[in-house]
C-alpha cells in the first residue's frame, strides 16, 4: 500500500511497478488499453461498510435510526450499485437515467430515492412506477406536479429539500445551500412562511403525498464538519414549527452527502467515525433543545465512497519543456486522455496527484503538468507534480483519487472515445464499462 490518496489496494513492488488489486499496471494497459479508470472493488466495499457502521453505530448510541444511500451521481454502473447493495448501503439517483441503472442492477425501487430540481413527467413517472422509497421535492411547483402523477391510494413518499445558508465544501459550484443558486427551498422568510414551510404545507395538503421528512445537502468535498451540524440544527427546528404548527412531527431527517477526501499526499480525508460520532451528538442535542424526539436520519456520501477507489491509468505521449514567467522550467507532460475523462481541474480547479507508475526511477524530480489530448490549454489534467526528471513517452502514468466525478462527468470533446471502467479485485480484472469506440460516436451521427 503506498497510502492515501491512492486506494488501499495499490502497492509498489521493488521494482517501482504499481499494482491495484493485485493487478500490476502492465498487465492492466496491456489487457484493457489506456487511459482507462481502474477500480478497486474492495477499497469501494470496504468505504461503503465504513459509512454504514459508523453511522449506524453512532446514531445507535443515541437513539435514532440512520440509511446510508451512495449517491450515485459520483458513478454509477450496474456492478457499482449491485456492490453498495450488498454492502447494505440505498441508492440516491438524480435522474431518469441514474434510477435506470439502479433498477438494472436489481435494487428494489424501495431502495432508492429520487432527486433533481428539474424532473421531467416522465423520470416522475418511472420513479412512482418503480416504487421509489422517496422522491426528494425541490419546488413549489414539483410537489405540485409530483402530486398530480400519484393518487391518494397510492401516495408517492417525498421529502422536501430545504436550503439552510449553510455554505460548505470546495468551489462555489459544488456548494448548494446557500441562498442564491437553484436547489431546495429556503428555510428564511422574507415575510410570512419560509419557502420551505410553504413547502412541507403543500405536500401536507394533497392526498396523493405523504410527506416523509426533510432534505438538506450542503456541498461537497466538505472537510470541516461543522456545516453539517448547523445544517442539521435548522432542519430540526424547521421540523419541530411545523410540528407546533400541524401536529405533524416528520420522521426522517436527510442531511445530504458532501463527506470530503484526499486528493494530495497528506490531505486528511473525513473520518467516517469521527464525523458520524460528531454529527450523532449534535443532532441528538439540537433535538433535545428543540424539545422533540429524534427522527431517522439518512446521510448521502458519493465521492467518499467512490473517489478514492479510483485511479486513472494513461500512457505518456510527449514531454516538453516550457520556460515558465519566472524564468524556471516546467515539463509539460502530454497523456492520452484529459479534460474529456476528468473536466474536475478546468471545471473547478480541483487538484490531483499523479506518479509514473511502470517503473522505478532513481533520477531527481522535476516541476511537471500533466496535460491531456484535447485542442485546448486548459485541458490539465495535474496542474502540478514532481516526476521523476527521466519521464518519457511511454511511461504508464496514474492520477489518484479519480472515482468519484470523473467518468459519470466525462464527455466526448474532441470527438475522444471516453474510457472503459475496469474494476480490480483479488488478481482479476473485469470490465464494468467498456471504452467506447469511435463507431459508438459515429453511430449517433445521422448524416
Ligand atoms: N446528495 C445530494 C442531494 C447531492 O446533490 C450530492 C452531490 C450528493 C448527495 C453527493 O455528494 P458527495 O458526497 O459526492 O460530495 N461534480 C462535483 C460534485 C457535485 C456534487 C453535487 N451533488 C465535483 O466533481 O466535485
Amino acid at each position: 500500500m503506498i497510502g492515501e490518496p491512492w486506494s488501499t489496494g495499490v502497492s509498489r513492488g521493488s521494482d517501482g511497478v504499481v499494482s491495484v488489486g493485485g493487478v500490476d499496471v502492465h498487465t492492466l494497459a496491456a489487457t484493457h488499453g489506456t487511459p482507462a479508470y481502474v477500480l478497486d472493488e474492495a477499497d469501494l466495499r470496504s468505504r461503503a461498510r465504513s459509512y454504514r457502521r459508523a453511522f449506524e453505530t453512532a446514531f445507535a448510541e443515541i437513539g435514532a435510526g440512520v440509511d446510508v444511500y451512495y449517491a450515485g451521481k459520483a458513478f454509477l454502473s450496474v456492478a457499482v450499485a449491485r456492490w453498495v447493495h450488498e454492502e447494505g448501503l440505498r441508492v440516491d439517483t438524480a435522474t431518469g437515467g441514474e434510477l435506470a441503472v439502479a433498477l438494472r442492477a436489481g435494487v428494489p425501487g424501495a431502495d432508492i430515492g429520487l432527486h433533481g430540481n428539474n424532473k421531467s413527467d416522465s423520470e416522475i413517472a418511472r420513479a412512482l412506477d418503480a416504487g421509489v422509497g422517496r422522491i426528494i421535492v425541490d419546488s413549489l411547483v414539483e410537489i405540485e406536479r409530483v402530486a398530480d402523477a400519484a393518487s391518494a391510494e397510492h401516495p408517492a413518499p417525498v421529502m422536501v429539500r430545504v436550503t439552510t445558508g449553510v455554505h460548505a465544501g470546495g468551489h462555489e459550484y459544488i456548494s448548494t445551500a446557500h441562498e442564491d443558486q437553484k436547489f431546495g427551498l429556503s428555510i428564511h422568510a422574507a415575510n410570512g412562511d419560509s419557502p420551505a414551510m410553504q413547502g412541507l404545507l403543500k405536500v401536507l395538503s394533497r392526498p396523493e403525498l405523504t410527506l416523509l421528512g426533510i432534505h438538506s445537502h450542503i456541498g461537497s468535498q466538505i472537510l470541516d464538519p461543522s456545516g453539517f451540524e448547523v445544517a442539521a440544527r435548522a432542519v430540526l427546528t424547521l421540523r419541530a414549527q411545523l410540528a407546533e404548527r400541524t401536529g405533524v412531527l416528520v420522521e426522517e431527517v436527510d442531511l445530504g452527502g458532501g463527506y470530503g477526501i484526499a486528493y494530495l499526499p497528506g490531505e486528511v480525508a473525513l473520518d467516517p467515525d469521527r464525523i458520524a460520532k460528531d454529527i450523532a451528538s449534535s443532532v441528538s442535542a439540537s433535538a433535545q433543545d428543540v424539545g422533540t424526539p429524534l427522527p431517522r436520519f439518512s446521510i448521502e456520501p458519493g465521492r467518499a465512497i467512490v473517489g478514492p477507489a479510483g485511479l486513472t491509468l494513461y500512457t505518456v505521449g510527449t514531454v516538453k519543456p516550457v520556460r515558465i514567467d519566472d524564468g524556471s522550467i516546467r515539463t509539460y507532460v502530454s497523456v492520452d486522455g484529459g479534460m474529456s475523462d476528468n473536466i474536475r481541474p478546468a471545471l473547478y480547479g480541483a487538484q490531483y496527484h499523479a506518479e509514473i507508475v511502470g517503473r522505478r526511477s532513481d533520477e531527481s524530480t522535476v516541476l511537471a503538468r500533466v496535460v491531456g489530448k484535447h485542442c485546448e490549454s486548459g485541458d490539465i489534467v495535474v496542474h502540478e507534480v514532481r516526476l521523476p526528471g527521466d519521464v518519457r513517452a511511454g511511461d504508464l502514468l496514474a492520477v489518484a483519487a479519480t472515482g468519484a466525478y470523473g467518468r459519470s462527468m466525462a464527455s466526448n470533446y474532441n470527438h475522444v472515445p471516453r474510457p472503459p471502467v475496469v474494476a480490480v479485485a483479488d488478481g482479476q480484472t473485469r470490465v464494468l464499462v467498456r471504452r467506447e469506440t469511435e463507431d459508438d460516436l459515429l453511430a449517433l451521427d445521422q448524416g
